[in-house]
């Protein structure tokens, strides 16, 4: 048995990058469940966490998708937020200020309508204290105009990451969509145009109908499924990608607790984002953390280093 201070949990999640991305530990929240992490803030210890997530950023504000905008199902929620947000111009003004204050990483999620709007997000958050890296979202299945088809071509999401790269020199992250028939050729094509590291998965296009209406039930008519549900998907997807891609993963999909996490690490993610069981119970993700550490000091791993990929065969 080992003692909890001798383990290290610390994970760099841009190495290539002259700026880094060094997390203390490998738990964050996913984007879109913690809102702008300040509320989250009140609630648990986030400097206790590897890194906040933010909520999806476009450059002008948005008022998301009609309601209702959540449905619960077996093992799973549907949503259709459509992000909502405050927009960039207020998350630079107004969240950056209260994020420079913190010692965890903020990495800031972003979605755009065009590549030029993925391009001008990445300019305007180029030196902004606070900010550690981006997170750029090309796989949301709710809104109408980019999002997800920007994830679904290797080429388009090769061009979405060029863009931002000539605009930033923070580590950039590529969110992926699993609404593809080969991930890992997405995978390939963001990592070769110089993405630092990608996260994967974002929801699964599915939907609801409410039968006494004979209607779609969400107002987005359709929505993405996350939580529980999706867990083996995700985790196929995350050991898929790691055969194929050199630069560090995110895994995401259903992590609800610390075997969760443990297993998507096994199968090749250096760090884990917990979603859905984030907004089910906030410290969620501390509790992740708390149980990764409790497996390394029973298992006698000293570094989490030790335990990424090894599930994965040759
Ligand atoms: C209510 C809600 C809002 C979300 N908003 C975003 C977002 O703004 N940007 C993004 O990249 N992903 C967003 N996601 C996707 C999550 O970050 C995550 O990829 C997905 O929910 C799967 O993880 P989970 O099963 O742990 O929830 C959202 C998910 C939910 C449930």
């Amino acid at each position: 048995m080992l003692e909890a201070s001798s383990l290290n949990l610390s994970v760099e999640l841009a190495p290539s990058n002259r700026r880094g991305l060094l997390l203390a530990n490998p738990a964050m929240p996913a984007a879109g469940t913690v809102g702008y992490g300040t509320d989250y803030a009140q609630l648990v210890d986030i400097e206790k966490l590897g890194a906040i997530v933010t909520k999806g950023t476009t450059l002008s504000p948005r008022p998301g998708n009609p309601q209702p905008r959540l449905f619960e199902t077996a093992s799973g929620i549907l949503n259709s937020i459509g992000l909502q947000n405050i927009g960039i111009d207020a998350v630079i003004g107004e969240k950056a200020p209260i994020w420079a204050t913190w010692r965890v990483p903020v990495i800031v999620n972003i979605a755009g309508e065009s590549i030029d709007d993925y391009a001008q997000l990445a300019d305007k958050l180029e030196g902004v204290a606070g900010v550690s890296g981006i997170e750029v979202n090309i796989s949301c299945p709710n809104v109408a105009l980019g999002g997800m088809e920007f994830g679904k071509s290797p080429e388009a999401a090769a061009e979405v990451i060029q863009a931002v790269k000539s605009q930033t020199t923070l580590p950039v992250i590529v969110k992926l969509t699993p609404n593809v028939t080969d991930i890992a050729s997405i995978a390939r094509a963001v990592a070769d145009a110089g993405a630092d590291a990608v996260s994967l998965i974002n929801t699964l296009a599915g939907m609801a109908i409410d039968i006494t209406e004979r209607q779609p039930f969400l107002g987005g008519l359709t929505g993405g499924l996350s939580g529980p549900a999706i867990k083996p998907i995700a985790l196929y997807m995350v050991y898929r990608v790691a055969k194929a891609v050199e630069i560090p993963i995110i895994g995401c999909g259903g992590i609800a607790s610390a075997d969760d996490a443990l297993e998507f690490i096994m199968a090749g993610a250096s760090a884990v984002q917990i979603g859905t069981a984030t907004m089910v119970n906030p410290s969620a993700p501390l509790e992740v953390l708390e149980g990764i550490e409790r497996f390394m000091e029973r298992e006698g791993v000293e570094d989490i280093a030790q335990l990424v990929g090894v599930a994965k065969a040759p």
